[in-house]
């Protein structure tokens, strides 16, 4: 089947009360390791790609391994820009194929974010594809998507449903104590499960997207760690918390930092056992199991989307 938007899984995941994973692609291994598991558990997948991932990777390589996936596998796929900046960003997305763009106006005032997300939505709308939007701060650094954790900011609910209505977008990211990255919280890990509720009263029926939501696999941070890393005391968003989270309300889930070290725990370990190996297919076919088996592992025992297909 062809790239397909996110509107029909997340109207089913909201049904059925379980989550998407989305999870974030920059080369061939984690475009194959992640479309592998969701075909093999029969679950429909979001791919995304941000903004430093095409500088990175190039749109038009990105958008052909994509299509290859998509031949490959048969299982509903959506291609998304991952926190969009700009509206010449999503545009250039949207024209490309992208079934889904998000266009991240949480970093401006209310108004504004208002003001450029209803630009993105009529566009995109025109052309068939749908919009997540973001209000509210997420605490956390990571690369790129940037806001410092005193700038933390929960999503308020009355002003969610202003927004939505507003903006007319198909799906919101709200602030409920998730962040990026591999830090995620300094003490206990806690989210505002209150603020979401209220969020769903209001908008019963828009999908709810959570960012920042790698649980920071323990076993991959010692794995790194174990093998010249140098990542301490990173925290993650336990399992049972996004577990709840899909149940009670959140259609789509973030992950890139779970991948990424998934990724670099294998390699290092290859390098470290063996100094002898230079066949960067011994690395990244190592690299690519285990990315496929982290993905396999929250598509059936956490985000619980298996056989949703
Ligand atoms: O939420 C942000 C993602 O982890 C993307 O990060 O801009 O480094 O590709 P990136
Ligand atoms: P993590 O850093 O928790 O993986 O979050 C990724 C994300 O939100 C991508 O938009
Ligand atoms: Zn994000």
């Amino acid at each position: 089947m062809p790239l397909v938007t996110t509107k029909e899984m997340f109207e089913k995941s909201m049904k059925e009360h379980y989550a998407i994973g989305a999870f974030n692609i920059n080369n061939m291994e984690f475009i194959q390791a992640i479309t592998e598991a969701a075909n093999e558990a029969k679950s429909p997948v979001i791919l995304q790609v941000s903004s430093s991932a095409i500088k990175y990777a190039g749109l038009k390589y990105l958008m052909k391994m994509v299509e290859a996936a998509v031949e490959e596998n048969d299982i509903p796929i959506a291609l998304h820009l991952d926190h969009g900046p700009d509206f010449e960003t999503c545009k250039m997305c949207i024209d490309a194929g992208f079934t889904s763009v998000m266009i991240d106006g949480s970093k401006y005032d209310f108004e504004e974010n208002v003001s450029l997300t209803k630009k993105v939505v009529d566009y995109a709308h025109s052309k068939g594809v749908v919009v997540e939007a973001e209000l509210g701060k997420l605490a956390g650094i990571e690369d790129e998507v940037n806001v410092s954790s005193n700038d933390a900011m929960y999503t308020d609910p009355d002003q969610a449903e202003e927004f939505v209505k507003r903006t007319g977008c198909d799906s919101l990211a709200i602030a409920i104590g998730t962040s990026h990255g591999a830090y995620k919280f300094k003490g206990e890990a806690k989210l505002r499960f209150d603020i979401l509720a209220k969020i769903k009263e209001k908008l019963p029926n828009t999908p709810i997207v959570l960012h920042g939501a790698s649980s920071v696999i323990p076993k991959l941070v010692e794995m790194c760690n174990e093998n010249g890393g140098n990542i301490p005391g990173a925290k993650g968003c336990p399992n049972e918390m996004l577990k709840e989270a899909g149940e009670k309300g959140v259609s789509k889930i973030n992950v890139d930092t779970d991948l990424r070290l998934a990724m670099t725990a294998q390699i290092r370990r290859v390098f470290n056992e063996d100094p002898s190996i230079f066949d960067p297919r011994k690395y990244l076919g190592e690299a690519r199991k285990e990315i496929k088996s982290t993905v396999l592992d929250k598509i059936n025992n956490v985000f619980c989307s298996a056989n949703k297909a």
